[in-house]
């Protein structure tokens, strides 16, 4: 169900212009229209002194000045989507203030707490997380207490095995506001003994199913209750594979990328572009590993709703997404604690469950998947250092291992001359040389990283430790590695310290796309949106850059065989450099520039009136002439920063 809006704005002329709108659910998309106008003078929609305040904008932008530098640096401002984004798919209780909740919580049950049909409202539908051989976790929200149970069983018909009570791990959502809480606990009274939510919306329940007891690389379908209520139908949508036990010889098949949540159209177009491929050629993703800056602008609670979890929703609830923490999810969240709505959401394995040596952090963790070994750190807020608690679990988790395949990832990419330059900041220059010397000596054979907004792909390399990087004496093959091209890149069979790896920035899964220079060691740089899928097949490693198109802009294969003999390479091949445009470049929606004529349709803090949580009947409501006094009133900031940030 989508929100519906009908606008009185004040416009040059004395005139009011009389809009509609539409927030779509699974699209993001908010669709406008001019429905009528009608004189300004005495409208009580058109006050100046009720919808004009700069007040009230200056305030909302305080606390914001250092997200929003630093969004403006990574090229990530986007506050015409903003607010506007944060009321899709959202129960009217999400939206309210603090005071209004507690005014209804009181008089009677919540609006907006449940569905029409009585149900209660999943306020973020399932997702997996932390899967291993034999267990799998399953992850949802609802916006009340319920009794949750998950049936799973290996067919939709059969799903006979159920887990409930102390196997399902209940947080819930409460401010720090005394009345509230005692009208919260009065209601739920175990809500007062339950794990905390971070900032979640008051009242809103967190389950986290925990399914154990499979059997490893098989098939389970799911579905979740409320007791004995089905939450939503069952569907073959929901279903989940269990990871294959370590060495098991089977393909591997997952895909990338970073710097995705703007909740705009280039990152839903890199999705639709990346499973519109996975589908043609009938294979899904086994896993997705997540580069981090997957809400902007602050990683709230909200906007991983919105800006994750809603445009994912279709794949999250039988993919895992494995994370990795980065700076804009840094603004609500610490890694060093592990607090905030980044770690509400996921659940990831701290005492090696999954695989590999317990990080007891769920900041920096790795997981087995067959004969691959995947390590996921914290290069944000997280002591880099050989001497920091991480790069000691990193040195102890390589030495453990007995995977063939070491892939790492991480947030800020090691090198790249995209949105960020490697040579320049710290995160990058002590990821390059702390972190990934420890990789390249456990072995590793791709490296992903993000927050540089481009899609950078380098030679096969070791050594490249250097500040600034210089290509010369690290480069062990400096052809494309493409099969069809200059050929695989070789290594060694098994695992060889400092055999070579190839590094990916995918930090172009939405975000803007900018470039400063070219990195010496990039063999593909490619400054276009778009996501990687990595196959892993017998002794072959294959990635695939695709752009929102769903065209393969790059391709490079690995292939380790026999025992090749590294030549590091004196005077490798040399890109060209980078010369940038000279106009500014043009806008792909994102921290562009506004065109040369253009007509505001929608003034800072204009009036609205909106009907949130039902359906208008007919379609009347998009007409001229429409009648939207019964709506309610409020201030937007729809377009830019405001004061009124539920709107
Ligand atoms: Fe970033």
């Amino acid at each position: 169900m989508g929100t519906r809006w009908n606008a009185s704005l004040p416009s040059s002329g004395g005139q009011c212009a009389n809009l509609v709108g539409e927030l779509s659910p699974g699209t993001g998309i908010l669709s406008l229209g001019r429905a009528s106008a009608k004189p300004a003078h005495g409208s009580s929609s058109c006050s100046p002194s009720s919808s004009c305040s700069p007040t009230a904008s200056s305030t909302r932008d305080k606390g914001r000045g250092p997200a929003r530098a630093q969004a403006a640096e990574d090229g990530d401002v986007e506050p015409a989507i903003d607010d506007a984004v944060h009321l899709r798919n959202y129960p009217a209780m999400m939206r309210r203030s603090t005071a209004a909740a507690l005014v209804l919580l009181a008089a009677g049950p919540l609006p907006g707490a449940e569905s029409a049909a009585g149900q209660p409202a999943i306020s973020r539908a399932p997702y997996l997380q932390c899967a291993t051989p034999t267990s799998m976790c399953v992850v949802w929200r609802t916006a009340q207490r319920i009794t949750p149970v998950v049936r799973f069983g290996p067919s939709l018909e059969n799903l006979s095995r159920q887990v409930s009570g102390a196997a399902i791990t209940t947080r819930v959502g409460l401010s720090a506001n005394k009345t509230e809480v005692q009208l919260f606990t009065h209601r739920w009274p175990d809500a007062a003994t339950l794990p905390r939510l971070h900032s979640a919306p008051a009242g809103t329940f967190q389950y986290e199913a925990h399914l154990t007891g499979l059997a490893p690389d098989s098939q389970y379908y799911y579905q979740v209750f409320d007791g004995d209520r089905p939450l939503f139908e069952r569907g073959p949508s929901y279903h989940f594979r269990t990871h294959p036990l370590p060495g098991t010889p089977k393909s591997i098949r997952f895909g990338t990328f970073g710097d995705s949540g703007t909740g705009r159209e280039k990152q839903r177009q890199v999705w639709q572009a990346l499973i519109e491929f996975t589908t043609r050629d009938n294979r899904p993703m086994d896993f997705f590993l997540h580069l981090g800056d997957m809400a902007y602008n602050r990683g709230r609670d909200i906007e991983f709703s919105t800006r994750f979890f809603a445009p994912y929703e279709a794949t999250l609830r039988n993919t895992v997404f494995w994370p990795s923490f980065a700076n804009h999810e840094a603004y609500t969240s610490k890694g060093t604690t592990a607090v905030g709505p980044y770690f509400d959401a996921y659940v990831c394995p701290t005492n090696g469950q999954a695989g590999g040596v317990a990080s007891a952090h769920e900041g920096f963790y790795s997981f087995d998947y067959g004969r691959a070994h995947i390590i996921s750190l914290n290069s944000h807020d997280e002591d880099r250092r050989p001497t920091g608690r991480m790069a000691q679990w990193l040195k102890r988790d390589l030495a453990q291992t007995r995977a063939e395949w070491i892939i790492a990832f991480f947030h800020h990419a090691p090198y790249s001359k995209g949105s960020h330059d490697s040579d320049r900041e710290k995160q990058m220059i002590e990821m390059r040389t702390y972190i990934v010397p420890i990789l390249e000596a456990g072995g590793a054979d791709l490296v992903l990283s993000g927050h540089s907004h481009i899609y950078e792909r380098s030679m096969l390399l070791d050594g490249a430790y250097a500040t600034p990087t210089v290509s010369e004496h690290v480069i062990l093959d400096d052809g494309d590695g493409d099969p069809k091209g200059d050929g695989p890149y070789r290594k060694p069979a098994g695992r060889v310290p400092n055999a070579g790896t190839v590094q990916i920035v995918a930090g172009h899964g939405g975000a803007t796309i900018r470039r400063k220079a070219t990195s010496p060691i990039m063999r593909k740089t490619i400054l276009d949106h778009g996501s990687v899928l990595v196959d892993i097949q017998g002794d072959t490693l294959t990635a695939h850059m695709i752009d929102i198109h769903g065209d393969v802009r790059d391709t490079f294969s690995l292939v380790k065989r026999g025992a090749p003999t590294p030549m590091r390479l004196a005077y490798p091949w040399v890109p060209a450099p980078w010369i940038a445009a000279k106009a500014p470049p043009s806008s792909d929606e994102i921290g562009g520039y506004p065109p040369d004529s253009y007509a505001e349709l929608i003034p800072r803090n204009a009036e609205w009136q909106y009907l949130a949580g039902d359906h208008p009947d007919g379609d009347s409501w998009t007409k001229l002439g429409f009648d939207a006094r019964w709506w309610k009133t409020g201030e937007t900031g729809l377009g830019y920063p405001s004061a009124n940030a539920d709107v």
